[in-house]
């Protein structure tokens, strides 16, 4: 894990728990939405925004509500994903699954429950302008809904056991995956009020870096280690899911993700020094072993 990561991990978790801490929701729920949330993700999506927000000169306290909304927005499309009408895994994060943990039924609830705290979460944040706050709010539900994660995972659903052309790939991944790491990037530069020239730079880097970050996944579950990354590896090609391996083939798969990787790290010539660290994101989401 790459230092500068450790940071923000530590920033959102603190937030995260404050914002997961009601007597007013039912005890079950809020269990198993806490453990869907605190059982060690990488936190690479709030990285984004923050990192976005900050080298664009914005101060972090403006991104932790959005921080929180789109790590929220992605343990729930996790707790779905891993459902037996989906893709049935017992495994995440080296735990059971939420719906093996918990049953399926408080699974589906805690997945409904994290997604519209998300937007709540947002919507009231002190810190921002209400224009800002609907801007944000606009820019993640895009991502996250029908023409975004839930169009992509809807896609992954109808590609198991069949083969698709290059383009119904791409979208696939763009979509079920890319938008939103992307919108955690273009977040960044709402809350900081980028201009133009940099927003263009920084929805570039994330069109790149969302794709990218799919590639990988799949990469990782061809080659990856069980208890690296903490799912059953090969579980793709069991469910025969369409990937970027199983359409490309291992070597064509990396060869794409370094292309990619060089795109995100081209498309912040504009911030100069201050996307040092997004250049470094980059190569991790490339590389990462988890
Ligand atoms: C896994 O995402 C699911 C995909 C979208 C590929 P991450 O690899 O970011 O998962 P965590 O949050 O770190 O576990
Ligand atoms: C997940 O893709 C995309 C989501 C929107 C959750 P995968 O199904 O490949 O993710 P993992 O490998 O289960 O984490
Ligand atoms: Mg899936
Ligand atoms: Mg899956
Ligand atoms: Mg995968």
């Amino acid at each position: 894990m790459i230092e500068v990561l450790a940071d923000y991990q530590r920033r959102v978790e603190e937030h995260l728990d404050a914002c997961l801490d009601s007597a007013s929701i039912p005890s079950r729920l809020l269990e198993a939405m806490r453990y869907a949330v605190f059982n060690g993700g990488k936190r690479i999506r709030p990285a984004l925004v923050y990192m976005a927000a900050e080298a664009l000169g914005a101060a972090l306290s403006r991104a932790d509500s959005t921080a929180c909304a789109i790590e929220m927005i992605h343990a729930y499309s996790l707790i779905h994903d891993d459902l037996p009408s989906m893709d049935d895994d017992d495994l995440r994060r080296g735990q059971p699954t939420c719906h093996i943990k918990f049953d399926e039924a408080t699974a589906i609830l805690a997945g409904d429950a994290l997604h519209s705290l998300a937007f709540e979460i947002v919507a009231r944040d002190p810190a921002l302008a209400a224009g800002t706050r609907v801007e944000l709010i606009g820019r993640i539900s895009a991502a996250a809904g029908p023409t975004g994660m839930v169009g992509g995972q809807v896609i992954d659903l109808q590609s198991e056991n069949r083969t698709v052309d290059d383009a119904t790939l791409e979208h696939m991944h763009r979509s079920k995956t890319g938008a939103l790491l992307s919108a955690s990037v273009v977040c960044g530069g709402i809350i900081a009020d980028a201009p133009p020239v940099l927003a263009d730079a920084l929805a570039r880097y994330g069109y790149a870096l969302g794709l990218a970050f799919q590639v990988r996944d799949d990469i990782l579950d061809e080659i990856g280690d069980t208890e690296v990354i903490g799912k059953r590896t090969g579980a793709d090609h069991a469910r025969r899911k369409t990937t970027f391996v199983s359409v490309h083939g291992l070597d064509s798969a990396g060869a794409r993700l370094d292309e990619l990787r060089l795109e995100a790290i081209d498309a912040l010539a504009p911030l100069g020094e201050t996307g040092a660290g997004l250049r470094q994101l980059a190569d991790f989401v490339a590389r990462r072993d988890h």
